[in-house]
């Protein structure tokens, strides 16, 4: 499987901060958005990854990733020129899929919760269908939400409704098999004038070819768009951080965990980042100077 991770946009709701800057190079407490959902690919094992960003942008993605060697990964990128919708990443990103099942995640999308890797390998076993998922907020009305029946079986989706019909909204990360590239191009720009996720996501529910799954209480799913969810965010993640000594949506961390990179290449990428926080993090890493780990489990509650 392949990622694909759709970074463009023009962030107004984050004016001014957003003038000049991507969102998605915003930071999130300690380090820049993106890496949040780049994390939730490498938890996945997805290695091979496109970036999609406007034109001004992707240069900068360029300059902060490179081709990704230095993580153990790949990465392709690809302008979009207008914002023509989140589905568009399957017309953009055809012949970078070259028929490959792919997971998209949304540039802006943090998501955070214990099991959440083993979740995400699973769901990149997927060959067949599409994968997506619902979580409870209280704003529905801001993002895709889902419809469901009496019994929770799921009857349609509808895009930032003003009287939405559930409170389960469809975070931005999508497992598609390889048909996908072929249904968006059957897609119509909506009424705001965008090849619409919820759409795609439609084309799926109505072959029976689609899954959905729902993130329980204890993940967080964290909006990035506004000036006070974004500092929510970051304190989030600062406090997650401080308390237990563990870093978030660490990239070096993953790629040595996974074997992708060796201590002494994570040993030069913590180097120049040595004088920060993150970059002594990385050198306790790369000297074996962290806590004893144990597995989590609590069998008292698998009893229950
Ligand atoms: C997009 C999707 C929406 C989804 C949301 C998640 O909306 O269209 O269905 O719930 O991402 O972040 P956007 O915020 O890009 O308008």
């Amino acid at each position: 499987m392949k990622g694909i991770i759709l970074a463009g946009g023009t962030g107004t709701r984050l004016y001014p901060l957003t003038l000049t800057v991507n969102k998605q190079l915003m930071p999130v407490y300690n380090k820049p958005m993106i890496y949040y959902p780049l994390s939730v690919l490498m938890l996945a094992g997805i290695r091979e990854i496109l970036i999609i960003s406007t034109p001004n942008s992707l240069p900068l993605f360029q300059q902060l990733f490179g081709d990704g060697r230095q993580w153990g990964l790949q990465f392709s990128y690809m302008e979009q020129p207008h914002p023509g919708g989140v589905a568009e990443a399957f017309i953009l990103g055809r012949s970078f899929l070259d028929g490959e099942p792919a997971c998209l995640v949304l540039g802006d999308n943090i998501l955070y919760g214990d099991g959440l890797g083993g979740l995400l390998q699973q769901a990149a076993r997927l060959q067949q269908g599409a994968l997506i998922f619902g979580y409870q907020v209280s704003n529905p009305q801001n993002y895709g939400v889902i419809e469901f029946d009496q019994a929770g079986r799921v009857l349609d989706f509808e895009e930032k409704p003003e009287f939405p019909k559930s409170h389960y909204a469809i975070p931005g990360i999508y497992f598609y098999d390889s048909q996908v590239c072929d249904l968006a191009a059957t897609l119509t720009p909506s009424a705001r004038g965008e090849l619409e996720i919820t759409d795609l996501n439609r084309c799926y529910l109505n072959r029976g070819q689609l899954q959905v799954e729902v993130f329980g209480r204890g993940f967080a799913w964290l909006d990035t768009g506004t000036h006070e969810s974004l500092h929510q965010a970051s304190s989030f993640i600062q406090s997650l951080e401080e308390r237990q000594g563990l870093k978030i949506a660490c990239v070096e961390e993953i790629a040595y965990q996974r074997g992708y990179i060796s201590s002494e290449q994570l040993h030069r990428l913590a180097e120049p980042l040595a004088k920060s926080d993150y970059g002594s993090y990385l050198m306790q890493l790369v000297n074996g100077n962290t806590y004893q780990t144990i597995p989590a489990r609590v069998p008292v509650l698998e009893a229950i």
